[in-house]
């Protein structure tokens, strides 16, 4: 399962790629209103640190405009996929980009019924919100389960990026479904690397280490 991270925040970035845990980026127009720096800058950036997919979103509702949206979006770099919203002129707007060449992410997914639509219109990847379902009093992980099993049983080649993640207990379901990508705030893969036993054990190490150098007035 690929691990995207789910920020616009460059700091973020740069210290969870330098651990190899990052496979790609996803931003939106609220993770960008979150950062003190320009945009575009921002989104140029990202695609210099990250060599996977950097999913950028318009903001256009129209298929024109979005479509102009896009074709601007994918001059930032060679590896930008663009994020369309679950709309009817998004959906069109999906599959010109994908007779075009271009890779799609569809967002704001909320069923497994729409995740159909856009893997049929082309896109590359789906984006269905598991968080805001739960929120809502829904099953956010089981219309993920549907989602992979409806492609599964078409051969869809649409992935299914997980987002809207809100503890790491979502990731763990996620891959035991068979997701093909979650997408992290930075904090849930702080979380998974940490345990309290790992800590706790190093700590003992450590003290243990420094019994054999006195012992043996050993100096390393
Ligand atoms: O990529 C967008 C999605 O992950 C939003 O998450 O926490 O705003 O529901 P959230």
């Amino acid at each position: 399962m690929k691990i995207f991270l789910d920020t616009a925040n460059l700091e973020s970035i740069r210290k969870y790629n330098d651990i190899g845990a990052v496979d790609g980026i996803t931003t939106n127009p609220t993770l960008l209103s979150r950062e003190k720096e320009h945009p575009e800058e921002i989104m140029r950036e990202i695609t210099r640190i990250i060599k996977g997919p950097v999913n950028l979103e318009v903001v256009g509702i129209t298929t024109d405009v979005m479509l102009e949206e896009a074709h601007r979006l994918t001059t930032f770099g060679n590896n930008v996929v663009v994020k369309i919203p679950m709309i009817p002129e998004g959906l069109k707007a999906v599959k010109i980009l994908n007779n075009e060449g271009i890779k799609t992410n569809v967002t704001l997914i909320f069923s497994s019924n729409q995740a159909l639509l856009a893997a049929k219109a082309g896109a590359s990847y789906v984006s269905p919100f598991i968080g805001r379902l739960d929120d809502a009093g829904h099953n956010g992980m089981e219309v993920i389960r549907e989602i992979v099993s409806i492609f599964n049983n078409y051969q869809f080649r649409t992935e299914v990026l997980v987002a809207s993640i809100r503890h790491p207990v979502h990731v763990v379901e996620a891959a035991k479904i068979g997701a093909h990508v979650v997408t992290l705030p930075p904090e849930i893969l702080g979380k998974m690397m940490s345990h309290p036993l790992s800590d706790k054990g190093l700590e003992s190490f450590l003290l243990d280490w420094e019994k054999v150098k006195k012992k043996h007035d050993y100096q390393i």
